[in-house]
């Protein structure tokens, strides 16, 4: 048996995803900034597509800026707030994804700007009054923090920091690559500058996602080169990719209470498993409905001398998950959001992530395996 439990990290690709894509890799060829009939129509598609997803999330397609993924999405931001929007500083957290804390540490020693760490618990909540003080008789200001931490799947409060936000000038931008296609939203409402987006990350392809830009932000590109996207991002647009990314919007949202039902059912079956078999596990992040994202858990297993080999067992054994503190992947290495979490680091951290096509008897048969581990030393 496969068992594929690492969706966080990407997932696969829906079938009719495929099937969407498939025709305009066979034949719709064409140049989108060529002004004959095929690119004509490869631009046709491409600015359908954009309707299209910003029909989902209420926003105006011009909002949509399309890249080649979250970690582009995510730099565009933060440069974008720096060089073009005046942020002096950047308010960030130690648990972001690596596409912003390299970024805003790359910006912090080339561009001269402050860096602040906002206080989160142990929990990997934001402390908003830590936040709060922070922004006080701030300078111009870029707050970046992320919606859902992919590791330890806590939520951030969006709408409460959009107005922390704006009641202090501050300029707002939350990577939401774990929690596009999981989640609705509406930016219309939301009052925030910048969101994210990665489509293989709600079964879409690889290398297209987006930035959501309010259209009354001043953007400067990232990376330099033709007219396309409004000047804002050079290069021959990614066609079948982005029809891609709207189908798999279109799939992801056409069910979504479904799906969340589905999945929050497999992830409450795993908790209530677990600690059935374990005495003293714990979880990374919070758990709650509310307060965690349904698609991530992340386990605190028992001290064992079998730590380092925990993911290398389960991996000969089919299971594909990601690992915390004792091992990522087989190999030693450290997770920063659990250190950022002062998580102990002592025990064997292991992260599962769920999507709509995990069933029942994959989570019973990873159950399984994991008390054969460690209880029965197979
Ligand atoms: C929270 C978060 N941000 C950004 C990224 C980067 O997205 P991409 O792989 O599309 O560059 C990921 C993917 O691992 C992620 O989980």
């Amino acid at each position: 048996m496969k068992v594929y439990l690492d969706n966080a990290a990407t997932t696969p690709l829906a079938p009719e995803v495929f099937e969407a894509m498939s025709p305009i890799l066979k034949s719709n060829f064409g140049n989108p900034s060529s002004s004959h009939f095929f690119g004509r129509k490869a631009k046709a598609i491409i600015e359908n597509s954009r309707r299209n997803i910003a029909t989902h999330l209420r926003c105006k397609p011009a909002e949509i800026i399309f890249t080649s993924g979250g970690t582009e999405a995510d730099n565009m931001a933060l440069f974008t707030s720096v060089k073009e929007l005046g942020a002096k500083r950047i308010i960030t957290s130690r648990i972001e994804h690596h596409a912003v804390v390299h970024t805003a540490e790359h910006i912090y020693k080339e561009l001269d700007i402050d860096i602040d760490y906002v206080r989160l618990c142990r929990k990997g909540n934001v402390d908003l009054d830590h936040l709060e003080d922070l922004l006080k008789d701030s300078p111009k200001t870029l707050v970046s923090l992320m919606h859902a931490n992919n590791e330890i799947g806590t939520l951030l409060p969006l709408k409460e920091v959009s107005l922390l936000c704006r009641r202090h000038g501050a300029l707002f931008h939350s990577d939401t690559v774990q929690t596009m296609g999981h989640y609705t939203f509406d930016l219309t409402e939301l009052d925030i500058d910048f969101v994210t987006c990665s489509a293989h990350k709600f079964h879409g392809p690889k290398g297209i996602g987006f930035l959501y830009t309010n259209s009354k932000t001043s953007m400067v590109p990232l990376i330099h080169g033709g007219a396309q996207e409004r000047g804002l991002r050079g290069g021959t647009e990614n066609i079948y990719g982005i029809v891609g990314l709207s189908k798999a919007m279109d799939l992801a949202y056409s069910d979504l209470i479904e799906h969340q039902k589905h999945v929050e059912g497999l992830k409450n079956h795993m908790i209530r498993e677990f600690e059935k078999h374990f005495e003293t596990i714990e979880f990374h992040g919070e758990i709650s409905k509310e307060k965690s994202l349904y698609t991530v858990l992340n386990v605190c297993f028992p001290r064992t001398d079998k730590a380092s080999m925990l993911l290398f067992t389960l991996d000969l054994k089919g299971i594909a998950v990601s690992g915390g503190s004792a091992c990522s992947s087989g190999s030693n290495k450290g997770s920063h959001v659990l250190e950022g979490i002062e998580a102990d680091m002592t025990r064997p951290n292991v992260r599962f992530s769920f999507s709509r096509y995990t069933t029942k008897e994959e989570i019973d048969y990873t159950v399984e395996m994991v008390v054969n581990i460690f209880k029965h030393n197979l």
